[in-house]
C-alpha cells in the first residue's frame, strides 16, 4: 500500500503506454481543430462587428454627446441623464472614470449607431447579460451599427481595469418594444432635468 509518505514506484521514467500516447495524438488533434477555429471564425462566423474607427478629440466627442443629451434626454438615473434617442440617430456613450453617459434607452427592433468612446483610459463596453465586448478608447470613436433585438434592462459592465473604481463602473441600457409608450425611467426621474 502506498501511504504517500514513501516515494512513488520509480516506472515513470519507463515509455508511455500506448493509451497514453492515443490520448497525448488526440489532445493536440483537438488543439489544432481549436487553433483553426480562430481564423475560421473570424471569416465564417457572424459575431465580427462592423465597427468605423474614427480619431476623435475627446473634447470634441463629449462636446457631441452633450448635444446629443441635450437633444434627446428624457429623465434622469442617478445623476446620469437618460436619453432616448429616435431610431436610426446617433448615439453617443462615453466612458470616463468610473461612469458610463448617458442611460441610453432604445427600442427593440430598430437601428441605431452607437459611438464609444473614452475621457481619459482604455474602458471596456462589455453589455450583460448579452455577451457584446468593445474596448473604448480615449481618442477614438467607434462607431458600431446596434440593432436590439430584445427589450431589457440591460448593464454595462467596464471590463478593462481602470483604476480604483473600476468594479464600480456600471452603465445602463434599457430596450423598449417600439410600441410601448414612452415611459419614465424606472429610478426616480427628474422631471426638470431637460
Ligand atoms: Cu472603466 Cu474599468
Amino acid at each position: 500500500m502506498n501511504t504517500g509518505i514513501q516515494a512513488p514506484p520509480g516506472i515513470w521514467w519507463k515509455p508511455a503506454h500506448r493509451s497514453e500516447k492515443v490520448w497525448v495524438g488526440i489532445a493536440f488533434a483537438w488543439c489544432m481543430v481549436l487553433f483553426a477555429m480562430m481564423p475560421l471564425w473570424h471569416l465564417k462566423g457572424e459575431q465580427n462587428p462592423a465597427g468605423l474607427r474614427y480619431k476623435v478629440d475627446p473634447q470634441r466627442y463629449m462636446e457631441r454627446t452633450q448635444e446629443f443629451i441635450t437633444a434627446y434626454q428624457v429623465g434622469e438615473d442617478n445623476g446620469i441623464p437618460v436619453v432616448a434617442p429616435p431610431p436610426g440617430s446617433e448615439v453617443y456613450l462615453v466612458g470616463m472614470m468610473w461612469r458610463w453617459t448617458p442611460v441610453l434607452k432604445l427600442q427593440k427592433g430598430a437601428t441605431y449607431r452607437l459611438h464609444l468612446s473614452s475621457m481619459d483610459v482604455n474602458h471596456g463596453f462589455s453589455l450583460y447579460p448579452i455577451n457584446a465586448n468593445f474596448q473604448v478608447v480615449p481618442g477614438y470613436d467607434y462607431g458600431l451599427k446596434v440593432t436590439p433585438t430584445e427589450t431589457g434592462d440591460l448593464r454595462i459592465v467596464c471590463n478593462e481595469f481602470c483604476g480604483i473604481g473600476h468594479h464600480m463602473m456600471v452603465g445602463r441600457v434599457i430596450v423598449e418594444d417600439s410600441a410601448a409608450a414612452p415611459a419614465v425611467p424606472a429610478a426616480p426621474a427628474n422631471g426638470g432635468a431637460e
